[in-house]
């Protein structure tokens, strides 16, 4: 069967900036150098030793018209919804939300002091999927399946399929592929996306390339349509996001936590929100 190689086709470094409560973190998509990758909205990166920078978490915020997903590396996490959802994301852990219609909700750290690492990501929903009521995957880190591949790396699968291994979020409209792989160092692996999805490789730790160009920690490179992306590591290994998802081609209205096809509807959340509608 032909192969045909994603290229990295832009390469984007994070903004620093902070949001909820004073969090500090790095927003990779969704600020002016990406501000959007179709179906992807945002993706921010924190990390930080120093309480100051994450205390203060995100209390209570309403969603409406998207998916938020939290993939933890370091430290732990309160969380809990109008919807009566609630618990804690642990290291390795992920919460993968679909807001749909809407609710309100709180992410604040459980720990007073250490190393708080982990991203969000937020995925757009369709017209008609919008409104859908909101739903709520809970991942604990050992629901997470991981493969073994030759050469030393491992592939942990949250969503899609890879490498044989399914994660264990399903019924995601955007038909997603979340995947963080770790390289030791000095090997290479493809990775098969399926082709005609957005989709982007992140580099989380290390330095690596990807279909030849360089990344850097905290880089992320969009990738060209294909079906393959063929991922090299460094002579001191590397950590990687490979994400893709189905785009959705579809007009954007975004204003802070609501993401609509239109500004009427964008007003609409808004003064549901006000009203108190946007809970279940
Ligand atoms: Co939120």
């Amino acid at each position: 069967m032909d192969r045909r190689n994603r290229t990295v086709s832009k390469k984007v470094e994070g903004v620093r900036t902070s949001d909820g409560a004073g969090v500090r973190l790095t927003r990779i998509i969704g600020s002016g150098r990406m501000m959007e990758l179709d179906p992807f909205l945002l993706f921010d990166e924190f990390k930080s030793d120093n309480p100051d920078d994450y205390i203060g978490g995100f209390p209570d915020h309403p969603h409406r018209g998207f998916e938020t997903v939290t993939y933890l590396i370091a430290g732990v996490v309160d969380h809990a919804d109008s919807a009566g959802n609630s618990g804690t994301l642990q290291p390795g852990g992920a919460q993968w939300m679909t807001a749909g219609r809407g609710l309100v909700h709180s992410e604040l750290p459980k720990q007073k002091e250490g190393m708080l690492w982990g991203f969000q990501l937020w995925v757009n929903l369709p017209a008609d999927s919008k409104m859908v009521p909101p739903r709520y995957q809970d991942i604990p880190p050992e629901a997470i399946p991981h493969a073994r591949l030759p050469g030393g790396a491992v592939a942990r699968v949250l969503a899609g399929q890879a490498f044989g291994v399914t994660g264990p979020v399903q019924g995601i409209v955007t038909i997603p592929l979340y995947v963080d792989i770790s390289l030791p160092p000095d090997t290479s692996l493809s990775v098969p996306v399926e082709e005609g999805k957005s989709a982007f490789v992140y580099m989380i730790q290390g330095e690596g390339k990807a279909d030849g160009t360089t990344l850097t920690a905290g880089t992320l490179g969009q990738l060209s349509d294909g079906d393959i992306v063929k991922l090299a590591a460094g002579n001191s290994g590397c950590r990687v996001f490979v994400v893709a998802a189905r785009p959705l081609n579809q007009p954007v209205a975004r204003w802070g936590p609501f993401v609509m096809n239109t500004d009427e509807e964008i007003q609409q959340a808004i003064e549901d929100y006000r009203a108190g509608r946007i809970r279940d």
